[in-house]
């Protein structure tokens, strides 16, 4: 790995990284979080009518522009808040439901690391006292760190300005607000290439920080541990959407403890009741034919304990994430339609490096049926299980870490920190796309090609792959021309939110699974919602800026029809209808450089535009997974697995990011297993006395990299070449001491495989000292 290649300015070229440099960017990385940790936290708190607290996350001179409303200061923030909420509070009354969410980040930190501005999109769903409301446009805040006494920074609000879009009460539906056309886009904060530097390069000579590398390594530790985490959840997520009860179990790992507590349905415990729990809740394994079982996180906050809980075994590290949920869930062929708005709180654990679940806890607060809506108080009593709000202010406090060695260069700290990084420079990209898609015309469609890498490609839906920047952009202004459109009726959000990112080992590419939530609004129909899938690989270019490297849309998973009859009443596509509709005339006008119904294989069966029949809600569409399971390492059951790049797997090599410098970001977890191996009976040796180490990757990745066996007596070491098949087996030296003896198995990991490590008990018979066979 070339270190001229970490984006992390301090190390690049040939100068290297002091540790002031690098607690500066840890820094830098820790603040990009901790505004979004406040961003989440005040749509948490929200949905408990707590309007004080969320305006004491506002600077003392803070400002909130809600429309033409203009508030200054914590205590007016917060009388505006409580009064315009009224009886719509999320306080314990019939009804009574404040749920905001804030989705989609993109946080740009100031070169001075001072302030930063950040753009989002959110949606408010509110009821009470028989009213109902429901809200959704974008937000542009900007944030200001504030010193704090003992020298301790935090993040907060300096100006939140909400562009209100669209908005309506449930019995009719959220329209354009004022009923108008559209006119100006809402300010963009970045331009096209700052939207690729969430970070941009720091000024100055860092201040002398007094931090040591015990403590700096324990922070990028925490930072490249949350990103497992967040991902671990967000994971979840999507195995509970299509009840993928099996996937949802292994979250768990192998012990047998995991709770999952859904606060007035059940508490289910172990892998056999979670299951069976999870089952009599939601439906048995898989969708069938109108089941919609969609949960939306939303801001996800993450913290790792300083502590583990002595009372959980093995844990090497502890997490506990809180988050908001919005459930679309229903039968169609029963006539059940329903809304579910939740709030979560759960626990995680590393072992053997690996983060798993510990217990989630689900506590609906509202659930109503479709038809009726929520203003009269929904069909379930209201939770009361307490929130917890997770204090995200103490990244920059952390005690040293046990873990981090000496043995840590600051360029192999640098390069760590770089990962951490590349979650946010993937998910800021990634959110650039959507929020330039939202107000597609032939201006946007410069800005959007330009967040592409100049070799990237990128799906037109329903159609195919172009291939390269140029032939995005032209594809584009083929369909949209090349000047802005003054005025537009209606608008179809292209949300991208719950994210799950991979990263390569050199922190200089990701692979990104999002969600397409696209809620609709128009002038004078009420809105809907749809749901879709991308599947995204991103690279970091020569100028230190994040791009797209290539975007793949699996659409439409599931649909509104129209407001009233909401994913409920929607007709089953005609048996004889034609298989595929013919090709939009702009395509045949402009052809894709990989037609989709020529990618042979079955991943384009059933999309529109793909081969085969095409599949539309409530029929049930297969679901791609980039990645395998964060825990158990496996490949989806059903097969649907489609590592990296989608037309680059098997269709278009040529166009795959290993063709150009980037290393493949690894698919999950390296499985590493250390057992006992018999001896071949040519030996004096008994049973026992040979250990084997298994290194398992993904389908088709290769192990490359060196397996070490350490204990107080040894320390072996074999490097594995491909011939090796993943596997070394050690002979232990015949000297060793009688007695216990716990073994480490670990692999270094490589270009495309994270590291794994596993540990094995040994009792070698005879006393201290003594020779085996005396
Ligand atoms: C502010 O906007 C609301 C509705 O959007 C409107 O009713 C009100 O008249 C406006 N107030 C001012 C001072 O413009
Ligand atoms: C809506 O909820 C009521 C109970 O409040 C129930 O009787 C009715 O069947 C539900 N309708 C649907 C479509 O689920
Ligand atoms: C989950 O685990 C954490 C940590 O041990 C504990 O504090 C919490 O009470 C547990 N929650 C449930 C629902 O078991
Ligand atoms: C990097 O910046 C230079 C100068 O602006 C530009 O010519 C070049 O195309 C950029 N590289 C990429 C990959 O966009
Ligand atoms: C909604 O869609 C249904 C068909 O699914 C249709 O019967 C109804 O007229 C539509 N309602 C509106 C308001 O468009
Ligand atoms: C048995 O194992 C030993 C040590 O690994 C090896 O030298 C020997 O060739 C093996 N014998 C057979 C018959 O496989
Ligand atoms: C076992 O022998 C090796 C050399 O054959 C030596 O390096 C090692 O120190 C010995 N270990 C013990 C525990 O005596």
């Amino acid at each position: 790995m070339r270190l001229s290649h970490f984006f992390f300015w301090a190390a690049a070229g040939a100068a290297a990284v002091t540790l002031d440099e690098l607690a500066r960017d840890v820094e830098r990385v820790e603040s990009l979080r901790e505004i979004k940790d406040v961003t989440a936290t005040f749509a948490q708190l929200a949905q408990f009518g707590r309007y004080r607290d969320m305006a004491d996350l506002f600077t003392d001179d803070g400002v909130l522009l809600w429309g033409n409303i203009s508030v200054t200061g914590p205590e007016a923030i917060g009388k505006w808040l409580e009064e315009d909420a009224g009886d719509m509070n999320g306080m314990i009354r019939p009804g009574s439901l404040d749920t905001l969410v804030l989705a989609t980040p993109l946080v740009n930190l100031a070169a001075d690391g001072k302030t930063a501005k950040g753009r989002w999109n959110g949606w408010r769903f509110q009821g009470g006292g028989g009213k109902t409301r429901m809200q959704g446009g974008i937000w542009e805040n900007e944030y200001a760190v504030v010193m704090e006494e003992g020298g301790r920074w935090r993040w907060r609000v300096r100006v939140m300005r909400y562009y209100g879009l669209y908005e309506g009460d449930y019995e009719k539906g959220w329209r354009n607000v004022g009923g108008r056309d559209f006119g100006t886009v809402p300010e963009f904060h970045y331009s096209a290439e700052e939207a690729g530097v969430p970070i941009p390069k720091a000024v100055g000579t860092p201040g002398a920080g007094g931090v040591t590398e015990g403590e700096i390594g324990r922070r990028i530790e925490d930072l490249n541990d949350e990103d497992e985490v967040r991902n671990l959840q967000h994971a979840w997520g999507y195995y509970v959407d299509r009840r993928l009860w099996g996937e949802v179990g292994e979250l768990f790992g192998s012990h047998d403890w995991g709770v999952v507590k859904v606060d007035n349905v059940g508490v289910f415990e172990g892998p056999g009741g979670i299951r069976e729990g999870l089952e009599r809740w939601m439906g048995p394994e898989g969708l069938s034919q109108g089941v919609l079982n969609e949960h939306l996180i939303f801001d996800t906050v993450v913290k790792i304990r300083d502590e583990v809980d002595p009372e959980v075994p093995n844990a090497e590290k502890m997490a506990d994430v809180r988050g908001i949920e919005i459930g679309l869930i229903g039968d169609q062929d029963k006539g059940t339609a329903s809304w579910r708005f939740s709030f979560f709180q759960n626990s995680f654990i590393k072992r053997n490096g690996i983060w798993q679940f510990l217990n989630v806890t689900i506590a609906p607060l509202v659930v109503a049926n479709y038809s009726d809506g929520w203003g009269n108080g929904g069909v379930m009593p209201r939770s009361t299980v307490a929130p917890v709000f997770l204090d995200y202010t103490t990244r920059s406090t952390k005690k040293p870490s046990t873990q981090t060695t000496s043995t840590d260069s600051l360029p192999e700290l640098s390069r760590r920190l770089s990962r951490s990084y590349a979650y946010e420079g993937a998910e800021s990209i990634s959110n650039a796309y959507g929020f330039y898609i939202d107000f597609i015309d032939g201006a946007a469609c410069s800005l959007m090609a330009a967040i592409h890498h100049p070799l990237a490609n990128k799906e037109s839906p329903f159609a195919g792959f172009y291939h390269t920047r140029q032939r995005v952009l032209d594809a584009c202004t083929a369909s949209y021309g090349t000047s802005s459109r003054p005025t537009r009726s209606g608008i179809s959000f292209h949300w991208r939110p719950q994210p799950v990112i991979h990263v390569s080992q050199d922190g200089r590419s990701a692979s990104l699974r999002a969600r397409l939530l696209q809620p609709a609004t128009d002038k004078t129909s009420a809105g809907t919602i749809r749901g879709g899938m991308y599947h995204d690989q991103m690279v970091l270019d020569e100028n230190g800026s994040w791009k797209l490297w290539s975007v793949t849309i699996d659409e439409f998973y599931w649909a509104m029809n129209n407001w009233t009859e909401g994913w409920g009443g929607v007709e089953v596509r005609d048996k004889n209808a034609p298989d595929q509709p013919p090709p939009r005339d702009l395509v045949r006008q402009f052809p894709p450089d990989l037609w989709l119904n020529e990618m042979e294989g079955e991943r384009e069966i059933g999309f529109m535009g793909g081969r085969g029949r095409y599949v539309s809600w409530p029929e049930i569409q297969r679901m791609w997974f980039g990645y395998r399971n964060p825990v158990s390492g496996g490949v989806p059951k059903d097969g649907s697995y489609w590592p990296g790049c989608v037309p680059c797997y098997q269709h278009k090599p040529e166009w795959g990011m290993t063709k150009h410098s980037w290393q493949e970001p690894p698919t999950g977890p390296t499985l590493v297993r250390a057992m006992f191996a018999a001896g071949n009976g040519s030996s004096e040796w008994d049973d026992g006395t040979f250990i084997s180490v298994s290194v398992t990757p993904g389908p088709g990745e290769v192990v490359e990299g060196v397996v070490r066996l350490v204990g107080r007596e040894i320390e072996l070491e074999y490097e594995l070449s491909e011939a090796d098949g993943g596997r070394v087996t050690f002979e232990l030296p015949r000297n060793m001491s009688g007695g216990f003896h716990m073994l480490e198995a670990t692999f270094s990991g490589s270009n495309r495989l994270n590291p794994g490590r596993d540990t094995v008990d040994l009792t070698l018979p005879g006393g201290p000292g003594s020779l085996l066979g005396d």
